[in-house]
């Protein structure tokens, strides 16, 4: 058996490392068009962090694992081909901020189409708008050679941070398809180390909405959350304790009832954004109004959390030093599309803020890279004022050298490592009052209250007001 997997990313990578580790007969060639990510899946120094892979990468590559630029030739070679290429939100045309882009999946099919001799079994992995088998089968059905193809849906719930344990114990693998045998090929080589019990096998079209529904109903749990944060911060209730006397309720369940900043990652705004596209596309203007509020509360939260930070700086922070700790979109992780730190860190931007940021795995050139996206009118150019406020953005080597007489800590990634610091010398290193914003809920408050800090959290009576109160 040979596999090939087009599309080396946060997907492809690890899911194909954790293939080649589980199944040792199988081999594994995973290809992509960037060169540059493919010479750092060959290195030492891997092009996603992610706690495990190392290990995993280590264990199968040369063995058979192998990754390269080779598409062709790998397309050729395999049996079964996973397709795990990005599908970006549309920024143009028809469908524009809504719509998947689904130009890198057509643009797959007919490679494969072209290169394909014999039988193949092609697997979407990406997650696709529903029905988009079709157009794939369309398209190999219209291969000049005498190959033949069956296709399958395979969404991938790896999250990224725990994408290694997801992905050895993952609550299911889901398999959509119409051929039994090439179900059951699929299924036979997750049933290397995935009980059986845990393959479920469905229709092609209910595989590939299952994918996007779900997005769609974790990120509404978040957003849910996050709207009665604001109501406890207006009332005095606190968000933690609300989620967690809901959370014992078996019906609701713990889990996604944490509070934050905002949720971020490449694939939950761009789901529901294609979920409502679609509904829309089918004339269901209710439903899509429904599952769009989940995005617009989390647009909400974003500001509501900047704003935040201006008002209580006195409603000015132009010119204020301000620590912003965290970039990436959560912990464990270098992936930072669509990080809630990025809108908050452009409003505080164009508040004429200067931000000191500390990331312990984010590289300066994907911070400045970020903001400058944001920063961009439609036609993708930065206006001469804007581009001077990319000036106002130093990259700190600690926590530590961010908050050195900085105004203010914003807390935007929930990492371990900013729970456990000298925040008496922090303290002491800032302008009197000294405020933190902790976006993530993870700093603990009285510590930094005794210690003479004004703290923000998410979902709760900030002090002034509670001390107002009393
Ligand atoms: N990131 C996640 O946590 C996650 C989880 C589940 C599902 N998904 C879905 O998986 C898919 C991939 O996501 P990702 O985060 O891995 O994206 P990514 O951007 O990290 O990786 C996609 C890769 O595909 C490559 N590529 C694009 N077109 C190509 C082509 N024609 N030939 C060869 N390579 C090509 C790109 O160069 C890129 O390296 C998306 O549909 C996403 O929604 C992502």
């Amino acid at each position: 058996m040979k596999i090939c997997c087009i599309g080396a990313g946060y997907v492809g990578g690890p899911t194909m490392a954790m293939i080649a580790k589980q199944c040792p007969q199988i081999s594994v060639h995973v290809v992509d068009l960037n060169q540059t990510r493919i010479d750092a899946w060959n290195s030492d120094s891997l092009p996603i962090y992610e706690p495990g892979l190392d290990a995993v990468v280590r264990e199968a590559r040369g063995r058979n694992l192998q990754f390269s630029t080779n598409v062709d030739e790998a397309i050729a070679a395999a049996d079964m081909i996973f397709i795990s290429v990005n599908t970006p939100t549309k920024t143009f045309g028809m469908g524009a901020g809504r719509a998947a882009n689904l130009e890198f999946i057509e643009k797959c099919a007919r490679q494969i189409a072209r290169v394909s001799v014999g039988h193949k079994i092609v697997v979407e992995k990406s997650t696709l708008p529903v029905r988009t088998a079709e157009a794939v089968k369309l398209i190999l059905g219209n291969a000049s050679s005498d190959a033949s193809f069956d296709v399958l849906s395979n969404p991938e719930f790896l999250a990224e941070g725990t994408a290694i344990q997801d992905l050895l114990e993952p609550d299911r693998v889901l398999i959509g398809g119409e051929s039994q045998a090439a179900i059951q090929a699929l299924a036979d080589v997750y049933s290397h180390w995935v009980p059986a019990e845990r393959i479920l096998t469905t229709n092609l079209w209910s595989s590939e909405l299952s994918k996007l529904t779900a997005n769609a109903f974790l990120a509404q749990r978040v957003s849910s959350i996050n709207s009665i944060s604001a109501l406890c911060e207006a009332t005095g209730a606190d968000v933690d304790e609300v989620a967690r006397a809901i959370g014992t309720d078996s019906r609701i369940g713990p889990k996604f009832l944490k509070s934050s900043v905002g949720f971020g990652g490449s694939c939950f705004q761009k789901d529901i954004l294609n979920l409502v596209y679609l509904c829309e596309h089918f004339g269901l203007r209710e439903v899509a109004a429904y599952w769009e509020q989940v995005v617009s509360m989390n647009d909400y939260q974003k500001r509501r959390f900047a704003q935040n930070i201006v008002k209580t700086l006195f409603n000015t922070v132009s010119n204020k030093k301000l620590a912003i700790w965290g970039w990436a979109f959560k912990k464990d992780t270098n992936d930072t599309r669509e990080s809630a730190a990025i809108y908050v860190c452009r409003d505080l931007l164009l508040e004429h803020a200067r931000l000191h940021v500390y990331d312990p795995r984010v590289p300066e050139s994907q911070i400045r890279a970020d903001l400058e996206h944001v920063l961009q009118d439609e036609n993708g150019e930065i206006s001469p004022n804007k581009a001077a406020l990319l000036q106002n953005v130093t990259i700190a080597d600690s926590c530590e050298q961010a908050a050195d007489t900085a105004h203010a800590i914003a807390v935007l990634t929930e990492w371990d490592e900013f729970r456990e610091l000298d925040f008496e010398r922090i303290y002491q290193r800032m302008p009197q009052p000294a405020f933190v914003f902790d976006g993530r809920n993870i700093l603990d408050r009285t510590r930094l209250e005794t210690i003479g800090f004004e703290i923000h959290s998410i979902g709760r009576c900030h002090q002034r007001r509670r001390l107002a109160d009393t």
